[in-house]
């Protein structure tokens, strides 16, 4: 390990191109990682907001570039174990190792509308079935790269308190994050033998595409003018309406950190004190 904790490490980022996958590939770089980052930079039809785009991939590049890190980005489907097997494949050829996961892409859909079959499906292949395909594809690597390792799953307050929704949309979102738990607490005591950690993080609102678009501003909307639906309820602790990515990428390089050495098995609260409301 170099002066800057991660020097010589690679980290492995699935939804990298915005918000918080990016904020953690970039400070993850400043830490002294390479980094691969992969998205979908393409919309999935039963959301009510758009996915991130090629340039916003393009950006995490050339912000984690600044840094005077290497980086590939690489357009993959978490929801698809083989096609994100061969994009993991084509990074590692010119990265050579992974010793960091973070799974981190999702989607949601909050407010009304949609086919509820569908969006139910679309939620729990890439909030959940992704994750597991994510860790999949890349743990034979992580070990090979050891001894050790980490794994950081995004989950969401979602995962840990309930919030009332009528939407499949909501749901589908909150059984989603919560079998995170299950499976990051499966695979911490499974892979603690060998030195791999293993943790899940549970935000709460965070300025990103998935709250700062047209479909959540109408909820927003709503809430605010006494009506009620998935959102009117939700209100942190301390006070702070919305989190930063960073905010988020704070508890992430911690987690990552040697400093969180005998850290594993946790799932963690960035929430501003919403679940103890
Ligand atoms: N923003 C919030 O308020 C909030 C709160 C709690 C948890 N989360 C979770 O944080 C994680 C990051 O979300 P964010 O807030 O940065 O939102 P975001 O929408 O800005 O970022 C998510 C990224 O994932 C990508 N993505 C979506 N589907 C994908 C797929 N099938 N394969 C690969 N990439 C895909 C998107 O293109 C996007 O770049 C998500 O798991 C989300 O559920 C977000």
């Amino acid at each position: 390990m170099g002066s800057n904790g991660l020097t010589g490490k690679v980290a492995f980022i699935t939804g990298a191109a915005r918000g918080q996958g990016r904020a953690h590939a970039v400070r993850l770089a400043s830490l002294g990682a390479d980094i691969l980052a992969v998205d979908i930079c393409a919309d999935i039809d039963s959301m009510d907001y758009p996915n991130a785009t090629a340039s916003d991939l393009e950006e995490t590049v050339r912000l984690v570039e600044a840094e005077g890190r290497k980086i590939v980005a690489l357009k993959g489907d978490v929801r698809d174990m083989d096609g994100l097997q061969r994009v993991f494949d084509e990074g590692m050829t010119s990265l050579g190792r992974v010793d960091i996961i973070l799974a981190n892409a999702g989607i949601v859909r909050l407010g009304p509308g949609g086919d509820p079959a569908r969006v139910w499906s679309d939620i729990i292949a890439t909030n959940l079935t992704g994750v597991f395909n994510t860790v999949s594809v890349a743990l034979p690597k992580l070990r090979e790269s050891g001894p050790g390792g980490n794994i950081v799953i995004t989950s969401s307050t979602a995962g840990l308190r309930a919030s009332p929704s009528p939407e499949a949309g909501g749901q589908a979102y909150t059984a989603a994050k919560t079998g995170l738990v299950g499976l990051m607490k499966q695979l911490a005591v499974t892979l603690a033998p060998e030195g791999i950690r293993v943790n899940s993080v549970h935000p709460t609102g965070v300025k990103s595409g998935m709250t700062m678009n047209e479909a959540m501003a109408g909820l927003m909307a709503q809430a605010a003018a006494g009506g009620d639906n998935t959102i009117s309820a939700m209100q942190n602790a301390l006070p702070v309406e919305i989190l930063e990515p960073e905010d988020i990428a704070d508890a992430v390089a911690f987690l990552v950190s040697d400093q969180a050495k005998w850290i594993t098995g946790v799932a963690l609260p960035v929430d501003a004190g919403f679940c103890i409301r």
